[in-house]
């Protein structure tokens, strides 16, 4: 057989603008409405052919990324090759820029680019429908990290909704020490509202109109994060750095979905240089990545 071509994809994290959780549904699953929102910074998955399936990860804390079958990357070039009958003889090389485990969809970005670079590498020229109903089963973050933008996600967060956003928004996001466990974390939201009547989650009107205008004023007014009390909870220590951020003229901080990344909605590119070099000297982050948005969703790059 003649060797192709290595296939990279590069795929956005995420922040939820709007993170709307309801109760439990019988599945465990939560019910959401949930305002994604791609921001510029990647992971890169190659793809290469290679006698078996197998993974490799370099970037901050790889060393945390699992190697094996249960990485959500090979789970997606494993449903893939099964769609169409074939063998997932791939090599997968994780370049990581998302902070792991952080809130940010890293492990989904890596899933939906391990899906596209194996459909590129392999010929597969899978229709998108279909490839988005992967993503839907390897996660509920993972269609997004597919197609990127802004969208409202409701279900378990799968089924989207693209949105229009009417301009660059600037942030700067403090990644902490460690990462969260997001079940641990919806574990929690469940026992903070026990015994509440948790509303239906619906999308803020006003939100969606910030987006619609590029308004990073009232897109600050309007950002909600209901996972936050239950990551501040798991990890109290974030309250200091949303202070610092918050301090440092961020126009707004929240919890990104569900942490422990934070995440600071800022005026423009130099507001986010300022705010991130105040984190950074405030001690209360492991590191501060200035970022914008929306970003493109996963895309082959041409090298
Ligand atoms: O869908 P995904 O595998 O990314 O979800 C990880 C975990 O997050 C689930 O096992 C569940 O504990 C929690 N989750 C949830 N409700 C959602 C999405 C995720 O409870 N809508």
């Amino acid at each position: 057989m003649t060797r192709r071509p290595a296939v990279t994809v590069r795929v956005p994290a995420k922040v939820n603008v709007q993170l709307a959780v309801g109760a439990p549904r019988p599945d465990g699953f939560h019910p959401l409405a949930n305002v994604f929102l791609a921001v510029g910074l990647y992971d890169e998955v190659t793809a290469t052919d290679a006698p078996e399936l197998t993974i490799t990860c370099e970037g901050p804390r790889s060393g945390q990324v699992p190697l094996d079958r249960t990485n959500l990357a090979a789970r997606a070039a494993i449903a893939l090759a099964a769609l169409h009958g074939l063998a997932p003889d791939v090599h997968l090389h994780i370049a990581k820029d998302i902070p792991v485990a952080g809130g940010m969809a890293g492990g989904s970005a890596d899933a939906a680019g391990a899906l596209l670079a194996c459909d590129a590498l392999w010929g597969t020229n899978t229709p998108h429908d279909q490839l988005l109903a992967i993503c839907a089963e390897l996660g509920s973050d993972v269609p997004f990290s597919l197609v990127g933008g802004a969208a409202l996600g409701v279900g378990r967060g799968e089924q989207l909704t693209p949105l229009p956003v009417g301009g660059e928004f600037h942030w700067v996001f403090a990644v902490a020490d460690g990462g969260l466990s997001t079940p641990a974390v919806y574990g929690e939201f469940d026992r903070l509202t026990a015994g509440t009547a948790v509303p239906a989650p619906e999308a803020s009107d006003a939100l969606l109109a910030a987006l619609r205008t590029g308004d990073a004023t009232a897109l600050a007014a309007a950002l909600g994060n209901d996972l936050q009390p239950a990551a501040l909870s798991l990890r109290p220590s974030l309250a200091a750095t949303l202070a610092a951020g918050t301090a440092a003229g961020a126009l707004a901080a929240l919890v990104s979905g569900s942490g422990p990344t934070t995440a600071y909605l800022v005026k423009d590119a130099d507001a986010a240089q300022r705010v991130a070099e105040a984190l950074r000297a405030s001690g209360t982050c492991a590191a501060a990545r200035p970022a914008v948005s929306p970003a493109a969703g996963a895309t082959v790059l041409t090298r």
